[in-house]
């Protein structure tokens, strides 16, 4: 089956930030802020300086990708094209879609990544390979 990869797909979104002096507070809900229900949460933490994650595609997994704390980079690759985005706002996140290759850089000390998943943990989702990854992304339709 054809699927549509648009890099425009690949969006920050503004999550809701309640300011308040006690301290502030944000929310992530389904379906007013990601357009999937997510199965899992995971979290990246303790990242030695200098060290990448997260170099991998999945062929039907969607995920938000959240700097809780502190911050780094996500840079999104469609195979055609490219997309980095900062994150560095407890209040903003990334819409990854599936079948492009993501990878996460520049983590700062103490930062926490935060990623919604649309489905449980499965190895056989990963193309772990950026060659077979391009192969695979060019016989999508490319819209
Ligand atoms: P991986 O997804 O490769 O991490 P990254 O995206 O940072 O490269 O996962 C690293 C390891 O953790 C791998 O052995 C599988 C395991 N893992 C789970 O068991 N459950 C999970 O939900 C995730 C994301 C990873």
């Amino acid at each position: 089956m054809k699927i549509s990869i648009n890099i425009d797909q690949v969006q920050e979104i503004d999550l809701p930030k309640i300011l308040d002096e006690r301290g502030n507070l944000s929310f992530i809900e389904y379906p007013s802020h990601i357009p999937f229900e997510m199965k899992r949460v995971y979290w990246i933490y303790d990242v030695p300086g200098g060290e990448n994650r997260g170099g991998h595609a999945y062929k039907n997994l969607y995920e938000v990708i959240i700097a809780i704390s502190g911050s780094f980079d996500v840079e999104i690759d469609t195979g055609k094209e490219v997309k980095k985005f900062k994150l560095n706002r407890s209040y903003k996140a990334v819409f990854v879609p599936k079948m492009v290759w993501r990878s996460l850089s520049n983590f700062s000390t103490n930062s926490l990544c935060l990623i919604l998943a649309s489905d449980e943990y499965l190895t056989d989702d990963y193309i772990r390979d950026y060659e077979e990854f391009k192969i695979l992304s060019s016989i999508f339709t490319q819209v």
